[in-house]
């Protein structure tokens, strides 16, 4: 249930000061993708609430460790949005400012987003910048968002405020 869900993320996360550069306090969630039950509860959990979703939009990198969990979960398929480079031509991008430095997300234009209704999943909500510029990468391409879900959310950041016209679900808040 969410609660032992939630449980398992506050006691397996694994919190680094000072990285990737000083000033940030990194929440590394690798412990609870490794253990299975966290994992699967998590997954679990990050699927409720949403309905009628067609496609799993999940973010590179972490955010792909979980996306392909919650598409199962749902009974849909799931889309890798990747970060520049990794994908060949043609794409759609998009750029945005992170908590350290700026990114750009791109899809395959190959893949018919329009009309259909777009979860976004990711590990962690800081600046709110990456899931904010993957929602709004799909839905330039006519994507309804129909929310993000996350698995941790640094409060402090306030991340939520920029994620704005759609749902955000967030399994832990610090
Ligand atoms: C981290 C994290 C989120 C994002 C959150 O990813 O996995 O995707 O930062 O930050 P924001 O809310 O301020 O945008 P990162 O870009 O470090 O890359 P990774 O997932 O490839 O490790
Ligand atoms: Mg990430």
């Amino acid at each position: 249930d969410r609660v032992g869900a939630a449980a398992a993320v506050t006691r397996l996360t694994r919190w680094v000061d000072d990285f990737p550069v000083p000033g940030v306090r990194f929440g590394d969630l690798t412990p609870v993708f490794a253990d299975g039950l966290a994992l699967r509860s998590v997954v679990s959990e990050l699927a409720l609430g949403f309905e009628d979703v067609d496609l799993v939009a999940g973010i590179d990198a972490r955010g792909f460790l979980l996306g392909a969990g919650v598409a199962l979960e749902l009974g849909c398929g799931v889309l890798a949005v990747r970060k520049a480079g990794k994908l060949p031509p043609p794409v759609h991008s998009r750029s945005y400012d992170l908590e350290y430095g700026t990114a750009e997300l791109q899809i395959p234009t190959a893949i018919d987003v329009a009309g259909k209704r777009v979860l976004v999943v990711d590990d962690v909500l800081a600046t709110g910048g990456t899931v904010d510029a993957a929602a709004r990468l799909l839905a330039e391409q006519g994507a309804v968002i129909a929310g993000a879900a996350v698995v941790l959310e640094i409060a402090v950041l306030a991340g939520r405020d920029r994620c704005s016209g759609y749902p955000l679900d967030c399994l832990v808040r610090v």
